[in-house]
């Protein structure tokens, strides 16, 4: 099916300069970008973002993070977007993502990993309300 995915580029992404090399892979992938923006995570975007995992021990380093400077927020769209997008990403922690995935090859530590990607339809709708309005 069609479907949209909410994906972000983290702040360590941008701040290395990686931001063209990622986007093209996403393209190359033959999904669409639908929408795409760069600036700041609110407090209270990262909040909503993370409500699960609030109360864990990464969980203010995480905010504080994913607050530290500009991302790209997207709305990628194409056939199996969820999990292309997903497979695109690689595992969520950049020393076990396999070479040739955009964490494999841009990231180095799990708490900065590179990159965000929805992991269903439903997380996807929530969060594109959250980062782009309903
Ligand atoms: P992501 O899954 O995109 O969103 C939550 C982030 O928390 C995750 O990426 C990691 O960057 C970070 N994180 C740090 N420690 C952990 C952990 N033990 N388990 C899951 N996520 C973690």
């Amino acid at each position: 099916a069609i479907e949209k995915t909410y994906s972000m580029l983290k702040p360590d992404a941008v701040r290395n300069r990686h931001m063209g090399e990622i986007i093209a892979r996403i393209e190359r992938s033959g999904l669409t970008i639908e929408r795409m923006e760069l600036g700041m995570v609110t407090p209270e975007q990262a909040a909503a973002n993370y409500a699960e995992h609030e109360g864990k021990p990464f969980y203010n380093g995480l905010i504080e993070y994913i607050t530290s400077g500009p991302v790209v927020k997207m709305v990628v769209s194409g056939e199996g977007a969820v999990k292309k997008m997903r497979t695109l990403m690689g595992a969520t922690n950049p020393a076990e993502a396999a070479p040739g995935t955009i964490r494999g090859d841009f990231g180095l530590i799990m708490d900065e990993n590179v990159i965000h990607g929805s992991d269903s339809p439903e997380s996807a709708e929530r969060e594109i309300g959250v980062f782009f309005g309903a």
